[in-house]
């Protein structure tokens, strides 16, 4: 599962204790602190867990905290939380929040505008008003297919305070793949910015959207925020309604549904093992109650921060940290649209210092990017507003994480490496800042209120040091309820591998200091700069080509992007491998799904290496491409001159 380097590299590294100053202000100031209220928090989950409760506000609230085991439990049933309420109402309702700024943002073409609290509340309760005006009520669902903006926010907070699911679309995704997610979801509305920009590029969202619902049925209106006025923007009559017309004709009255704790909030699609995106379905109240927990204790996250996550709204991190977790806790927090290092390599830095952003969180190919452009860039800006850098999404190597340390952070700042998955609906792992010691590479440790646990496919837990899965034992809030409209694959996809406990689809060591390293997938998941692509997913476009016998995918490693995707083809008879053809797959790749899941190159040859019984070897490929040679297993082959020959034809040109 990890090669020894990796391995040694686990057990040689060497402890940074969190400096005084920030610890001082930390909600956990030592591990001995973080080892006691974890302890308690395992023992007694339900006490843990209401005592987060106690921090948030209730319609109601019964006596029961945790009912049920995994798979099928429930936080707080017959409760009744608004998570709209607590992070929007709270705030603006409160005399020294009211008037502090919720949201900034920043457009990549420099626009810039903020919301205070009092102002966001105004706005969100219009559009729950314009959503209730077109008959939508708890339980429907609409897709969202926006970038960053403030109107982002103000849809999905309108739809969380009435009950209505909300599914969040990456706005770099194709019609095709838009159009699925609006159609396994049953959408009933879709909400959409015009137009995005990237890289100065414009993206014309709505013509997106346009296509995406050619013969689709079940969207009845499609609501068009027009960020950018400029760009054309054809509406269907009927079907097609403009954001600033509806909101200025709406009342800014409109009180929160009384919800359970357990009705489904929101729904987003991921890749998962098979060929079909997964709709994960959150309960709304669980999914707050977590939230709520990591980004206070991972975090730190304090009233008087200035708060900059810079993942966008189509990736989970944003609802858990930012939508929920963020506003949940009542600070500023800022959005920006568009890439980090556009106009100039400096931008992400040009932020930081024009807001003073104290706490940033970001992923590690962002990193790796401002690495590669260069100390120069980066102590042209004041950065000393930076007190914590934080991470998630993919392995966070240890060079980036030096540099970036001594470079952004100044060599004071804390680094938080953090584990998650859509579906855990946070992240299980992480430090908690001030009381856990920093190892460059690693993910921290369990969460409070979490067991996790690496073990070997009987569950038995593996000894410190050995690489296994990495398990969760215990139910948490946010753990995710479902997979929408099919609970049998929730079912096989995450309980049916170990015993009792949750399949995380990851390998990870623990090391003898309880710190957890997540050495990668286990499953055909690869992740290019953060964003899970199913190699099955891309395959399955690729052989809808007409001169496509066979693909294959594979992630090869990537110094930025954490992995690229390499496709290997075998073709139909009269067709020739030809720059045009790979060029045609490519974009078949891209039509498909988006443009991040492009692959970097397609090998064309003659046959795969297989099983007897026929399976395509894909770790066989990832060697060639990765070492040049094989040298695996290789007796399971069915026929060995197929590798002889790709490695004659292939790995030649890895190693040149
Ligand atoms: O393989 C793990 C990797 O990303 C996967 C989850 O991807 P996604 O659902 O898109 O993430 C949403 C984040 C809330 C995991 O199964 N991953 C995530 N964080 C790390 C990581 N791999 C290594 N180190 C991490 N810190």
């Amino acid at each position: 599962m990890a090669n020894d380097a990796g391995i040694s590299l686990i057990a040689t590294s060497t402890k940074i204790e969190p400096p005084e100053e920030y610890r001082a202000k930390s909600y956990l100031q030592s591990y001995e602190a973080y080892l006691a209220k974890y302890r308690r928090s395992i023992d007694d989950p339900a006490g843990f867990w209401n005592e987060v409760a106690d921090e948030l506000a209730w319609q109601s609230r019964l006596s029961t905290v945790i009912e049920g085991h995994m798979p099928d439990f429930k936080f707080f049933p017959g409760s009744t939380i608004n998570v709209c309420e607590n992070c929007v109402d709270r705030h603006a309702k409160h005399p020294l929040t009211r008037n502090k700024v919720a949201l900034f943002f920043e457009g990549e073409n420099g626009d810039r505008k903020s919301v205070t609290y009092q102002q966001f509340y105004d706005e969100v309760q219009k559009f729950a008003n314009v959503l209730k005006s077109f008959g939508l009520q708890k339980g429907d669902v609409v897709s969202v297919y926006m970038q960053n903006l403030i109107e982002t926010y103000v849809v999905l907070m309108a739809c969380l305070r009435l009950g209505v699911v909300y599914n969040t679309v990456f706005a770099g995704f194709s019609p095709g793949a838009l159009r699925e997610r609006i159609v396994s979801s049953n959408a009933k509305m879709v909400i959409c910015a015009n137009a995005s920009l990237r890289r100065g590029k414009v993206l014309n969202l709505k013509a997106t959207v346009d296509e995406a619902l050619e013969g689709v049925e079940s969207v009845k209106q499609v609501i068009v925020y027009n960020r950018l006025p400029g760009v054309e923007t054809p509406m269907t009559p009927g079907r097609d309604l403009d954001y600033d017309a509806l909101m200025a004709a709406a009342a800014a009255d409109c009180p929160p549904a009384v919800l359970d704790a357990n009705d489904a909030g929101l729904l987003i699609f991921t890749s998962g093992t098979s060929g079909r995106p997964k709709g994960i379905v959150h309960a709304g109240g669980g999914f707050l109650l977590g939230t709520y927990a990591y980004t206070k204790y991972q975090l730190d996250l304090r009233p008087e921060d200035v708060y900059w996550n810079t993942a966008d709204i189509g990736w989970l991190t944003s609802h858990i940290f930012v939508l929920v977790g963020g506003l949940a806790l009542g600070v500023t927090t800022l959005l920006y649209e568009g890439a980090l290092d556009y106009p100039q390599p400096g931008r992400l830095y040009e932020v930081v210092q024009r807001y003073r952003v104290n706490k940033l969180f970001s992923a590690p190919t962002a990193y790796r990017m401002m690495m590669k452009h260069g100390e120069e860039v980066a102590s042209r800006y004041d950065l000393s507003s930076l007190e914590l850098l934080v991470s998630v999404g993919e392995p966070f190597n240890p060079e980036a994480w030096h540099w970036i340390r001594r470079v952004v952070g100044g060599g004071k700042a804390v680094i938080n490496n953090t584990w998650g998955q859509t579906e855990t609906g946070g992240t299980p792992l992480a430090s908690l800042p001030g009381a856990t010691p920093m190892k460059p590479g690693s993910c921290g440790v369990p969460f409070l209120g979490h067991a996790l646990d690496v073990t070997d496919l009987d569950g038995k837990p593996v000894p410190d040091g050995t690489p296994g899965y990495l398990v969760i034992r215990n139910v948490f809030p946010s753990l995710a309820r479902d997979v929408f409209g099919d609970h049998d694959r929730y079912l096989s996809a995450y309980f049916s591998q170990v015993p009792g406990a949750y399949f995380t689809g990851d390998s990870a060591v623990r090391d003898a200091d309880g710190q957890y390293w997540v050495l990668g997938r286990v499953d055909d998941v690869i992740n290019v700069s953060g964003h899970r692509i199913s190699t099955m997913e891309m395959e399955s476009s690729l052989i809808q080509h007409e001169a496509v016998v066979e693909a294959a995918v594979v992630g090869q490693p990537d110094e930025i992007k954490g992995a690229v995707p390499i496709a290997f083809v075998t073709l139909e008879k009269g067709f020739t491998p030809s720059a045009e053809l790979e060029a045609a797959l490519k974009a078949q790749v891209v039509r498909d799904i988006g443009t991040f899941a492009r692959p970097e190159q397609v090998y064309f040859v003659e046959a795969m290496p297989k099983t007897r019984s026929g399976k395509i070897i894909r770790r066989m490929l990832r060697e060639i491409i990765k070492e040049g040679t094989v040298q695996g297993d290789i007796t399971g082959l069915e026929d060995i001159e197929v590798v002889e020959q790709l490695v004659e034809n292939i790995g030649h040109r890895v190693e040149s």
